[in-house]
């Protein structure tokens, strides 16, 4: 939560960003005591009004333990053995347990770990600049890094060792970065995903991913009283113009005909689009400024890998500064970039496979549509390719390289 700790004119690390990248990198580099100061252009109630990821893979729960905000997930959080794909009305399960030698995720939601790690940073009194105006970073090219930001309407400088870009897809820190130095790869989608909150229990105990002639449905939760549901729209689409009713009927049309008897409904307690995007941008480091997260990738949110991606770099990021504080090795940052971009790329790949695989393209109708079901086919008859899929989905191991 908020708190007024008072603002430093040093510190060793200038975090831009306090979503989910940025809070995580504080707390790790605390618990090394490293000092470090998080500059934030939204209100704490704004970024845990977000409504975004829900699924964890194991590296990152072990990522919330190591940083001490474990606990609640442990006691919350759902852990699940499998996942549902629902394929033209019929439903199968993908044992992502016995396909990975016993691997699961856990369900848990990104608000929550956003809120873990702001109580966590709260209670250790660490300074958090929340509504920041005007957040711009210097120096990081010349070795003399510094942020500026206005707060209360006063201006500072905050001279810094590093600077980590946490600030998300839209934030300040990447386009500080000479376009000339950077490389960019996009894949804009033709849709979006409408999102409904609900106060109601979820139709089955593991996620449902529907592939359906009317477009892509997912069936997720919150907890066993809260439901999370999402559905492919057209990316013209408002708002405005889905009503709740319209909204359920829309679903109950794409679900197998068990689900869709079974779907509780209710009010919606939140609804928004999202649009999809594949987005990567290369290096992840500029002399002293470190990209980590969405600051330096974004994956359509089919594979669920976003937060997870955010926090193996940030495992990286933390690990390679703690080696520069405590062993004055800087062999760590210097591979920072490659290293977090093989993994990235990796789940750049799995993201936009099973976006392609469960999607409708409205251009893609023939051959494509074809390829679709021939792999759809493929995948629910034979266990070698179910491995794939499940040993993505579950997370690849931190260490795999390129
Ligand atoms: P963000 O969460 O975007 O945080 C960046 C922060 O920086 C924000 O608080 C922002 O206000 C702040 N900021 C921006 N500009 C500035 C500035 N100039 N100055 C200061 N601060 C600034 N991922 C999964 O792993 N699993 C899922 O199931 C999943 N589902 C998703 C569903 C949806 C609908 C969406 C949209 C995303 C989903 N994701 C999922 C992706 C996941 O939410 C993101 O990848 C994750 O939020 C990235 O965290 P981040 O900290 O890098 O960026
Ligand atoms: C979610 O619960 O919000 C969620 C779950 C799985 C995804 C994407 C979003 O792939």
């Amino acid at each position: 939560m908020p708190h007024s700790t008072p603002i430093p004119s040093r510190t060793q690390v200038a975090i831009i960003g306090a979503g989910p990248a940025g809070l995580l990198l504080g707390q790790l580099l605390h618990c090394a005591g490293i000092d470090t100061l998080i500059v934030e252009r939204q209100s704490a109630e704004h970024v845990l009004g977000r409504i975004r990821a829900g699924v964890i893979e194991q590296t990152t729960a072990d990522a919330l333990d190591r940083a001490g905000v474990g606990a609640r997930m442990h006691r919350e959080g759902l852990p699940h053995d499998g996942v549902e794909l629902c394929v033209d009305g019929q439903r199968h399960r993908i044992d992502l347990v016995g396909l990975t030698g016993g691997k699961r995720v856990v369900v848990y939601g990104q608000t929550e770990v956003t809120r873990d790690l702001m109580d966590a940073r709260a209670a250790a009194k660490l300074p958090t600049v929340y509504e920041a105006q005007e957040v711009s970073i210097h120096g990081f090219e010349s070795g003399k890094p510094f942020v500026r930001f206005r707060s209360n309407g006063e201006l500072h400088d905050v001279a810094c060792d590093f600077i980590a870009g946490c600030d998300g897809f839209h934030g300040v820190c990447r386009p500080s970065i000479p376009a000339s130095a950077l490389h960019t790869f996009e894949r804009v989608y033709p849709f979006g995903w409408l999102g409904v909150l609900v106060d109601a229990p979820p139709v089955s105990d593991e996620l449902i991913y529907v592939r359906s002639p009317r477009g892509f449905a997912l069936c997720s939760m919150r907890s066993r009283t809260r439901s999370r549901y999402y559905l492919q729209c057209p990316l013209n689409n408002k708002v405005e113009q889905w009503s709740d009713v319209a909204f359920w009927d829309e679903l109950r049309r794409r679900l197998d005909p068990q689900a869709a008897a079974d779907l509780v409904t209710g009010p919606s307690i939140e609804k928004s689009i999202a649009p999809l995007r594949s987005f990567v941008s290369e290096p992840m480091r500029f002399g002293k400024l470190f990209l980590a997260g969405d600051a330096a990738h974004i994956v359509p949110p089919t594979g669920a890998k976003g937060l997870n991606l955010a926090a193996s770099d940030v495992l990286l990021l933390a690990d390679a500064m703690i080696e520069h504080y405590d062993e004055h090795s800087d062999a760590g940052l210097d591979h920072y970039s490659a290293h977090a971009l093989a993994r990235v790329w990796k789940a750049e790949r799995f993201s936009w496979w099973l976006t392609s695989l469960m999607h409708n393209f409205p251009e893609n109708a023939g051959f494509g549509e074809r390829m679709q079901e021939a792999e759809l086919a493929y995948l629910m008859g034979s266990r070698a390719a179910q491995q794939v899929l499940a040993e993505n989905y579950v997370g690849l191991p931190m260490d795999a390289r390129r």
